[in-house]
């Protein structure tokens, strides 16, 4: 067997750590944060689109806006997947485990505000998973995942207070 046989588990794609996180722990953080990496993926895709698409008085900021908001989202992907490897697991591939099977559903002919409330929809959303995988990071004593996603829940809380302040009447 290869070295890198020895050292990954191929069945279950999980590398033996001795780090003071049990295995059953990093493998639940870690698919943890594979959802939210999946999520995050798609929010960027369908803040493209609307950078793209969005038509109107408002196109100027809401353009600029959602141009911030997936670079963000682009150097957060990283960060998502980067830990999931330190948890010693792969990080999901594929279009189906990304997420990317799906129709991003936004089409160019919704109005500049229709488009704005479905993004403000895919950061609550975003929000509540982040705020949950917080919580269970912090009870299992997994800190590092803590504070990357309470950074994350900082992102997106902002991000929908400014999307809704654009649109607003
Ligand atoms: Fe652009």
């Amino acid at each position: 067997m290869s070295k890198a046989g020895v050292v990954l588990d191929v069945k279950t794609g999980a590398e033996r750590l001795d780090t003071g996180l049990p295995d059953a722990d990093r493998r639940f953080m870690a698919e943890t944060l594979s959802e939210l990496t999946v999520q995050t993926y798609r929010t960027l895709l369908r803040s493209q689109v609307v950078h793209w698409n969005v038509v109107g008085p408002l196109f100027q900021p809401i353009h600029t806006l959602t141009e911030q908001h997936y670079s963000d989202l682009f150097a957060a992907i990283d960060l998502l997947a980067e830990r999931i490897r330190a948890l010693g697991y792969p990080v999901p591939t594929g279009k189906a485990a990304l997420g990317l099977d799906k129709a991003l559903s936004l089409g160019s002919r919704l109005t500049a505000k229709a488009m704005v409330l479905e993004l403000v929809d895919d950061h609550e959303a975003l929000v509540r998973l982040i705020r949950e995988g917080a919580a269970q990071a912090e009870e299992l004593n997994d800190f590092v995942t803590h504070d990357l996603l309470t950074e994350r829940l900082a992102f997106h809380e902002k991000a929908i207070w400014m999307l809704r302040a654009i649109v607003a009447d």
